[in-house]
């Protein structure tokens, strides 16, 4: 499965606001339409957002656009996941082949995950039972998927008895993309709302968790989808290993901690409404965080491209990425 292509000098993107249910490719020839794909979460998950604002940098190069201009309104689409800027800056001081930057980046994305796929498969035990929130699959990233990666490469080893998908409020990424990612790959995958996962806990359901992530700070404190915050106080609570798997294009060291990361508020709309259907008073107040933050001591590791990293996990990460 995949979510972004290139060919003839456009970017398709795989529409996520319609799966499962439709599978429909949008061409791209306009920058800008390419942040508003990235706003309105046509593409979402950190990587996939990197590799498409790479490619829409391509975009306004062909059209002769100003790249500053370019660079600052993709820059504006979205600002939590730091893949976006990373992919930007990266591509604002290619000197070369722009297009030839972007597939390295896409190539790139994948390469890493494949590979702290692997690492991230030696810590799953024979049998696991395993909980991810929100989708960080080939969906999320140029393909295979940091989360999802770390568990397709698990179930390749047939180590993975059941994968448990957090539904995700509000959007839903867990039941319209990870239960579709997973299903299509025929890994055994149990839905649930977010706030069963709690109660299969206690019950003793669950052998570990891992999610993505959206941007981590130089602590290791880390931004994803909101709802990872509960679901690792809940595995801490009940003494279950968490795990976030991430390339090191997320890492974002200019940030001492998970203070300083920036987290997206969305539209009121997305509470109110489920689809078409009204489930709130329209005139109620709405608090809609996009994001929230887990505290490094409640992390197990951290698995990517260049291993799995254990505390103390800011002289760690200083290490392998300072
Ligand atoms: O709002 P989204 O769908 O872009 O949020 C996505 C997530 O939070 C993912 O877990 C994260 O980007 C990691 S994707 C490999």
């Amino acid at each position: 499965m995949e979510a972004i292509r290139w060919e003839n000098d456009t970017l398709y993107l795989l529409d996520q606001t319609r799966l499962p249910a439709e599978e429909v490719w949008l061409p791209y020839t306009d920058y800008r339409e390419v942040a508003n794909a990235i706003r309105t979460m046509v593409v979402r998950g950190a990587p996939a957002i990197g590799v498409s604002a790479a490619y829409a940098y391509c975009l306004a190069a062909q059209a002769g656009a100003d790249l500053a201009e370019a660079k600052a309104v993709l820059a504006a689409s979205r600002p939590t996941a730091v893949n976006l800027f990373w992919a930007l800056d990266r591509m604002a001081s290619c000197k070369g082949d722009l297009l030839a930057e972007a597939k390295a980046i896409h190539r790139e994305d994948v390469e890493m995950c494949r590979t702290m796929g692997a690492f991230g498969a030696a810590v799953v035990p024979d049998g696991a039972r395993i909980l991810t929130h929100c989708n960080a699959g080939a969906l999320a990233t140029g393909g295979y998927g940091t989360a999802l990666g770390v568990i397709r490469a698990a179930h390749e080893q047939g180590k993975v008895k059941m994968v448990y998908a957090d539904e995700t409020r509000p959007l839903l990424q867990g039941a319209r993309l990870t239960a579709h990612e997973l299903v299509a790959d025929g890994i055994p995958t149990t839905l649930l709302a977010d706030n069963m996962a709690a109660a299969l806990m206690r019950r003793g359901g669950v052998d570990m968790v891992v999610v993505g992530c959206d941007r981590m700070a130089a602590n290791g404190d880390f931004a994803n989808k909101i709802g990872t915050y509960s679901a690792a106080v809940n595995a801490h609570y009940h003494g279950i290993p968490f795990y976030t798997a991430l390339p090191s294009s997320t890492i974002d060291m200019t940030i001492a901690d998970g203070s300083g990361i920036p987290i997206e508020e969305r539209s009121r709309d997305e509470l109110i409404h489920l689809g078409p259907t009204q489930t709130a008073p329209l005139d109620v107040g709405v608090w809609n965080p996009a994001f929230d933050v887990t505290p490094h001591a409640l992390l197990t590791g951290i698995i990517t491209e260049k291993g799995i990293l254990y505390p103390p996990f800011q002289e760690n990460l200083a290490k392998l990425f300072g």
